[in-house]
C-alpha cells in the first residue's frame, strides 16, 4: 500500500491520497467525539473496531446490490475506498425514536416508526447540520428530485438489509446515518457505518451498544463496541 499526502483529517478518520487518482486510503483513528466535538477522548482499539464493522457492513450491502466505496481493508484500521465527490448530506434512517427526534418532537423514546422515517441534514458543522427538505436539497443543487428518490430508496434498502442482519445477532437497529457521494455518473455509499453512526439496542431491551454509551456515560464504551464486533465475527 502506498499512502500519499493527507487529503483531509476529520474528527475520527484521516483520509490519505493513494497511488491511484480514483482511490483513497481511510485510516480509522482511536478518537471519539460527541456533541459537535465538545466531548472528546481516545479509546484504544476503537478505530479497528469501527473499521472492521464498517468493512463487514459494506460487504453485506454490496452482496445485496448496494454500491459502496469500499474496495478492501489494507490492515485492521486502514480501508481502501473509491474517491467520491461527497454530497454534503447526512441521510438518517430511523426505525425507533431516539436522540434528536425525541428532543425536537413529541415522540416517546423507543416508539416504533413503521414505515421508517428518513431525515436529511445538511452536513455543515458551522451551521450545526440543519435539517433539509427536498426543495432545499434541489435548490442547493445537491441532488435532483429523481436523485432524491433514488437516494431514499437506497437508504431504505440499506435499512432493510442491516436491520435483518442485526436482528439475527440479537441487536435492534434503532437508527443510523449514512453519506453518499458521486463516482462518475453513479451515486454510491461512502464514509463509514459503525457504532459511531448507528444506534443499536440489545434486543428486547433499550440497552445501548453504540456511541450513546460514550455520549451519556452509560458504561464501558469499548466493551460495547467489542461486543458488537464479536457478534458480527461470530455470525460469519
Ligand atoms: P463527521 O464526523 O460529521 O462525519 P468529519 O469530517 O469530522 O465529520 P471523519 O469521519 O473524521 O468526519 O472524516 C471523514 C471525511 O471523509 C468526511 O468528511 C467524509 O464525508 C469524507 N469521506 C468519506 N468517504 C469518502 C470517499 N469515499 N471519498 C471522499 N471523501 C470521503
Ligand atoms: P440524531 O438522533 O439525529 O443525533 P444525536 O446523536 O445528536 O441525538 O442521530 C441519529 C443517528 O445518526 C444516530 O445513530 C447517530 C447518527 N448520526 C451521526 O452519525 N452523525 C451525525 O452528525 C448525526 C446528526 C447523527
Amino acid at each position: 500500500m502506498t499512502r500519499g499526502d493527507i487529503l483531509y483529517s476529520g474528527k475520527a478518520k484521516t483520509i490519505f491520497l493513494s497511488e491511484k487518482p480514483d482511490e483513497l486510503i481511510v485510516s480509522f483513528r482511536d478518537d471519539i467525539t460527541a456533541f459537535d466535538g465538545g466531548k472528546k477522548d481516545q479509546l484504544e482499539g476503537k478505530g479497528a473496531s469501527n473499521a472492521g464493522v464498517s468493512a463487514f457492513l459494506f460487504g453485506l450491502l454490496e452482496e445485496a446490490g448496494v454500491r459502496t466505496h469500499f474496495i478492501r481493508m489494507e490492515d485492521p484500521i486502514t480501508m481502501r475506498v473509491r474517491k467520491l465527490n461527497m454530497i454534503p448530506l447526512e441521510v438518517i434512517v430511523r426505525n425507533r425514536a431516539a436522540g434528536s427526534i425525541v428532543r425536537n418532537y413529541p415522540f416517546t423514546e423507543g416508539q416504533y416508526f413503521n414505515p421508517p422515517i428518513i431525515v436529511t441534514d445538511y452536513k455543515d458543522d458551522t451551521r450545526h447540520d440543519p435539517m433539509l427538505n427536498d426543495d432545499i436539497i434541489v435548490a442547493l443543487d445537491l441532488l435532483t428530485h429523481e436523485e432524491i428518490d433514488a437516494v431514499k430508496a437506497s437508504a431504505l434498502k440499506v435499512n432493510r438489509v442491516m436491520k435483518a442482519f442485526f436482528d439475527g445477532i440479537g441487536l435492534d437497529l434503532v437508527d443510523f446515518k449514512i453519506e453518499y457521494g458521486r463516482y462518475g455518473d453513479a451515486i454510491m455509499l461512502g464514509d463509514e457505518i459503525s457504532m459511531d453512526s448507528m444506534r443499536l439496542w440489545e434486543k428486547g431491551t433499550m440497552k445501548s451498544m453504540d456511541k450513546d454509551v460514550y455520549r451519556f456515560e452509560k458504561g464501558d464504551v469499548m466493551e460495547a463496541y467489542h461486543a458488537v464486533s464479536a457478534r458480527i465475527t461470530g455470525s460469519r
